[in-house]
């Protein structure tokens, strides 16, 4: 096993990258807040396959939370992320403070946030209001960093991946590479949020799943219609404690913030509950890929 080489802050990550840039390779980069799990090291494979060299970033970023109580909960093990890198052959892991990443502005709170764009419209936006404006203003700035080739995201988090296709095509760069959500064995998606779930959470959690297979099913047999998609997805939710913040379907190739009214070729299932505390979100396609 080979150690990840190590930039504790954006300026020397910037010089590492830009020496090996010189030379001519191609890197690909996995921006992560840490807490590493299975869904995250799938993104890192495939980022030491497709390019020469493969970073890693590590930053619990506090411009995406809109509660602090959720920002200093959110688990945190850098060595520990540290020690799996370094299993899988990533060759740097970049972090840095919030200030190290906006060196010109003095004080934090006046960091120009990025317009989050139109796939902000609705769902996480609405039920995270400026989450996605925070994401887009870190990645914006790690694409500045490192300047990758290509940029590994997770479907789990299939709005803030439309947020950031938008963000590369805007920018140019980098290619955004969307990798398949990784699963427990009863379906719940891998998420540095499962941590905070008892094992019996975690199984009344699969439920989740179901839900979107079950909408899925519907949309197989020839249901169409959003609000009956959405109607078969709470009843199954239903079935558990959860509290549902939503459970809808949109169409990915036309995001709309409410549901479409139009007749859907393609239609993504989405959830969000919170379960004692902990919030997960999911979702799939229901179409045939
Ligand atoms: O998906 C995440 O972990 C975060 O939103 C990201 C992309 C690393 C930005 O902080």
């Amino acid at each position: 096993l080979t150690d990840p080489n190590f930039c504790p802050n954006p300026d020397s990550a910037n010089l590492w990258c830009k020496k090996r840039r010189q030379q001519g390779k191609t890197i690909g980069l996995v921006p992560t807040m840490g807490a590493l799990h299975d869904g995250h090291l799938t993104l890192v494979d495939k980022a030491v396959s497709d390019n020469e060299l493969c970073v890693v970033s590590i930053f619990v970023n506090p411009l995406q939370f809109s509660q602090p109580e959720d920002f200093n909960i959110y688990p945190r093990d850098i060595q520990q992320d540290i020690r799996l890198l370094a299993t899988r052959g990533c060759h740097m892991v970049l972090t840095g403070t919030l200030a190290e990443f906006f060196p010109a502005v003095a004080n934090l709170e006046n960091i120009k946030m990025l317009e989050p764009g139109p796939y902000a419209a609705g769902l996480e936006g609405l039920y995270r209001p400026g989450h996605f404006a925070g994401v887009k203003t870190i990645v914006d700035r790690l694409f500045a960093t490192v300047h990758p080739d290509k940029a590994y995201f997770g479907e789990k988090d299939f709005q803030q991946t439309l947020v950031i296709q938008d963000l590369a095509e805007q920018s140019g760069f980098p290619d955004i590479q969307v990798c398949a959500t990784q699963r427990e064995v009863n379906g719940l998606a891998m998420s540095s949020r499962n941590q905070r779930l008892s094992a019996s959470q975690r199984q009344q959690a699969g439920r989740i799943y179901w839900a979107l297979l079950a909408a899925r099913q519907a949309w197989r047999e020839g249901v169409r219609e959003a609000t009956m998609l959405a109607k078969i997805m709470h009843l199954e939710l239903s079935k558990e404690a959860f509290n549902i913040e939503y459970a809808e379907v949109r169409d990915p190739q036309n995001w709309t913030a409410e549901k479409p009214d139009h007749v859907m070729r393609k239609a993504q299932a989405l959830i969000a509950i919170n379960l004692d505390g902990v919030r997960l979100i999911d979702n799939m396609s229901l179409h045939e890929e």
